[in-house]
This record gives C-alpha cells, sequence and structure tokens, in this order.
C-alpha cells in the first residue's frame, strides 16, 4: 500500500492560518511487510527518527494502538522547514496510516480535525487532505471548512536553500493589534478570497500583495523577496507571497509568463531551488 500527499501552500497572502493550496510535490509512505517493530526507511537526513518517535508513527498510534507494525518507506519531495507543509503531509499521512491500518472508516472532517488539532492550524493539513484550495477556521475545538477549485495558473516557487523554523517566523508577528487594523486586515482577506473564488485573480492579486497579517512583519527573514517580487512583477506574475512561515516565496503566473519568469529567476543567481508547480487536485490518496 501507498499512501500520497501532497505539498501545501498557506496563507496565500492575507489567509493567514486560514486558506492553504495543494502543489504538486509530494511525500510518498510505502508500507512494506509486516514487521516485529516499527521502523521507517528514509533519506531525510540523520536527524529524523526512523522509529515511533517519527511525526509519522507519532500521529498514526496517537489516533490507534491497534496496528501491526510494519516496515516503511518513507520518500518526500516536499523540501523541510521551507514553508510548503512538510511536517502537515507526514500529520495527515499517519492519521492514514491508522485509518488504512486500523481500518477506522475516518471521514474526510474526522481527518482534518484530528490534523488540525495536531497542527495547531488548518492551512496547510486541510488541502493536504482535500487537494485544491481550503479555506478554514479553526476556533476552540470547531473546525469549518470550505474547499474550492483555485483558478487556472502556473505556480513557481522560489525555495531557500536554509530553512526557516515555523516557531521563528511567528515569533516575529505582533501578540496584539487594534481593532481598527484587524478590521482593515479581514477586509483584504475578503477580496482576496471572494476574487479567487469567482476565478479573478488580477483582483485576487493585488489583495495577496496588501496582507496585512504577517508578511510585512517576516519580510526580514527571507532576504530574497523584494528581488524575486520585483521580478515576478516584471514577468507579469499576478502575485508573489510568503509561502506558509516562509522561507519560501510562491509566484503566481499566466502560463505564457513562465519561462521567461523562470529564466529571469535563474539569472539572479540565488542560493536555492525553483519549483515549477501546478494545483494538487486530489490531496491526499491511497494506493493498494
Ligand atoms: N499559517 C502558518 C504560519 C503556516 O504562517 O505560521 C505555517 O505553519
Amino acid at each position: 500500500m501507498k499512501i500520497i500527499v501532497p505539498a501545501t501552500s498557506a496563507n496565500v497572502g492575507p489567509g493567514f492560518d486560514s486558506v492553504g493550496i495543494a502543489v504538486t510535490r509530494y511525500l510518498t509512505i510505502e508500507v512494506l511487510e509486516p514487521a516485529d517493530d516499527w521502523f521507517i526507511e528514509h533519506d531525510l537526513g540523520a536527524g529524523i527518527p526512523t522509529d515511533e518517535k517519527n511525526l509519522l508513527l507519532s500521529t498514526a498510534l496517537s489516533i490507534s494502538t491497534d496496528m501491526q507494525p510494519h516496515r516503511i518507506k518513507m520518500t518526500s519531495e516536499v523540501p523541510l522547514a521551507r514553508g510548503l507543509g512538510s511536517s502537515s503531509s507526514v500529520i495527515v499521512a499517519g492519521i492514514e496510516l491508522a485509518n488504512q491500518l486500523a481500518k477506522l472508516q475516518l471521514s474526510d472532517a474526522e481527518k482534518l480535525r484530528i490534523a488540525t488539532e495536531i497542527e495547531g492550524h488548518p492551512d496547510n493539513v486541510a488541502p493536504a487532505i482535500f487537494g485544491n484550495m481550503v479555506i478554514a477556521s479553526y476556533i476552540g475545538e470547531d473546525v469549518q471548512y470550505v474547499t474550492s477549485d483555485f483558478p487556472s495558473c502556473d505556480l513557481v516557487a522560489f525555495v531557500p536553500s536554509y530553512q526557516l523554523k515555523t516557531s521563528d517566523s511567528r515569533n516575529v508577528l505582533p501578540k496584539e493589534w487594534s481593532y481598527k487594523e484587524a478590521v482593515a486586515a479581514s477586509s483584504v482577506a475578503n477580496v482576496a478570497i471572494a476574487a479567487l473564488l469567482k476565478g479573478d485573480l488580477l483582483t485576487a492579486g493585488r489583495s495577496i500583495e496588501s496582507d496585512h497579517f504577517h508578511e510585512r512583519y517576516r519580510q526580514s527573514l527571507v532576504k530574497e523577496f523584494p528581488q524575486v517580487k520585483e521580478v515576478a512583477h516584471a514577468h507579469g506574475a499576478y502575485a508573489t507571497y510568503l509561502s506558509g512561515a516562509g522561507p519560501t516565496i510562491m509566484n503566481l503566473l499566466a502560463p505564457e509568463h513562465t519561462a521567461a519568469f523562470v529564466a529571469a529567476l535563474e539569472e539572479l543567481g540565488l542560493d536555492g531551488q525553483i519549483f515549477q508547480l501546478k494545483i494538487d487536485t486530489f490531496g491526499v490518496r491511497v494506493e493498494k
């Protein structure tokens, strides 16, 4: 059995802790033969546990202990701590692992509630479960969500070579805000979401780039942001935003602009990788 989970790009500008999209890079979990003890084979680095301490198994075992241990192979195209939902992809895979091995028959809504409780916010885990775009809230223990297609466009991610921990990126955010500021920020977010739902990427792009919630506080942590945004604008991008907590910089473009933008981005010679992506429309899936 294989469990395949897409990477995700959260916030999408002003949808802070609430909006995310699934993109075409994947975490793959192969469940191999039954074994006496759990063992995860991976090439993600020496710091990542191969036993029950791994987030995949700690998540699965927090849902059910009634599972035969297996040898597991974990392969990930989702770089760690870069703002592309690597930990969310593992949490969603762990929930699906328990769902399959313990035959729990969890609904998608139950998977989302469990994943949100573990991750703390729904914006990465929701699109990893459902694919496409998900707009979600998490207040108290209540998770509400709406799934939607994302307007047709290309996505080009610049992924810096350094990691940025979500906790460090959240530490630069304000602890409190005025009522006036909250009203202004939510009005920008409302227009961004409404425009995305109508497929109006020009209006959405302007609102995505007008975020008040997080980007302005975090830009100093991602030194490449202004340069990438300038080149994206010069090549007709709809929007450039910080993916999740960063440091990945996501660019939304009409397909006819993608090749020239990627070439110009390469010419900048920045230290990092460029991923050309599409929206994943499936979310987590199981192959047997
Ligand atoms: N909404 C989260 C943040 C995503 O921006 O901090 C990363 O977990």
